[in-house]
């Protein structure tokens, strides 16, 4: 199967002032991708700082946004801003998300809400309205940042796994809707990985969990990720060792097993 190539394509990248997000950017830039950048507006400067960067070292062109996509509009204000600047967007990367960490009743009802509106319904009304584009255009690539916590409810962090659960199935299911289009909707699936979204805040500075599954770099996660959209794969798992853990096991143990095991791993080590 021929590989997608990136070079001049235009590539809208969420939540791209950091992280992985941020680390996509320089990869995409890197293949000669023109760069769609946004983020919350608040990060304005980092996307100013970003846009300056990829654009002297790569030679590529980018666009700045900065939308809230926790707002009611916030979606369809950054799709009407896009499709007014930039002259098509062949590849939508849906990576803006956030994290709360802390027992469901405990932890804040209205933060864990805005996590609904951004991993949720931000994700789906740009994957609705960009995907209708590609489909008539009969070509066109979503890459929508899961994560390994789609595979298993995690205990502690429970609406930011059922967010992401809920990623995964729509993404695949949208790719076999969209099979003979031209278009295809893939995942990257990262493990914890060392950014913003699990430092500081509630998130607890160790978990148990990391002396299984240690801490990714968020540059090596986004060059695999860009490789694997590439190479056309639906489902992408950096690391082997994470495909045994996250799609093997929970086949062969019980949900009783794996929901034992969520408990005591994702609690803070410290
Ligand atoms: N880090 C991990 O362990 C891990 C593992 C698997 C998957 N992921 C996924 O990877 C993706 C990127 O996360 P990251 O780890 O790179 O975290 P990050 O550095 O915190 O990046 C998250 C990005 O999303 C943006 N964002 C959050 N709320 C927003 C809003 N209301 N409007 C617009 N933008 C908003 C953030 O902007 P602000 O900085 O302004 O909030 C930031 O640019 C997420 O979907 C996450 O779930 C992360």
């Amino acid at each position: 199967m021929s590989r997608y190539e990136l070079k001049d394509k235009h590539v809208l990248i969420t939540g791209a002032s950091s992280g992985i997000g941020k680390e996509l950017s320089r990869c995409f830039a890197k293949e000669g991708a023109h760069c769609v950048l946004s983020a919350h507006p608040s990060e304005a400067p980092a996307l100013s700082e970003l846009s300056g960067e990829l654009e002297s070292r790569y030679g590529i062109k980018t666009w700045s946004f900065g939308v809230d996509l926790a707002g009611e509009d916030g979606p369809k204000k950054l799709y009407d801003e896009v499709k007014a600047h930039v002259p098509v967007i062949d590849v939508l990367v849906n990576n803006a998300g956030l994290m709360v960490y802390g027992d469901f009743h405990q932890a804040d009802i209205s933060r864990q809400l805005t996590l609904v509106h951004v991993n949720i319904r931000a994700l789906t009304l740009l994957m609705h309205l960009f995907l209708k584009d590609m489909a008539a255009r009969r070509d066109g690539r979503i890459l929508n940042v899961s994560s390994v916590s789609a595979f298993q409810p995690t205990v502690h962090h429970a609406v930011y796994g059922a967010s992401k659960a809920f990623v995964q199935s729509l993404s695949e299911a949208v790719n076999e809707e969209v099979r003979r289009s031209g278009v295809k909707v893939c995942t990257l699936n990262p493990s914890y990985t060392n950014t913003p979204l699990i430092k500081g805040g509630d998130f607890p500075e160790r978990l148990w969990w990391y002396a299984v599954s240690g801490l990714a770099d968020p540059a090596i996660i986004a060059q695999k990720g860009v490789r694997a959209l590439k190479k056309g794969k639906a489902l992408y798992i950096p690391g082997f060792k994470n495909w045994i853990i996250h799609i093997l096991l929970p086949r062969i143990s019980s949900r009783k097993i794996i929901n034992f095991f969520s408990y005591h791993a994702l609690k803070s080590r410290l």
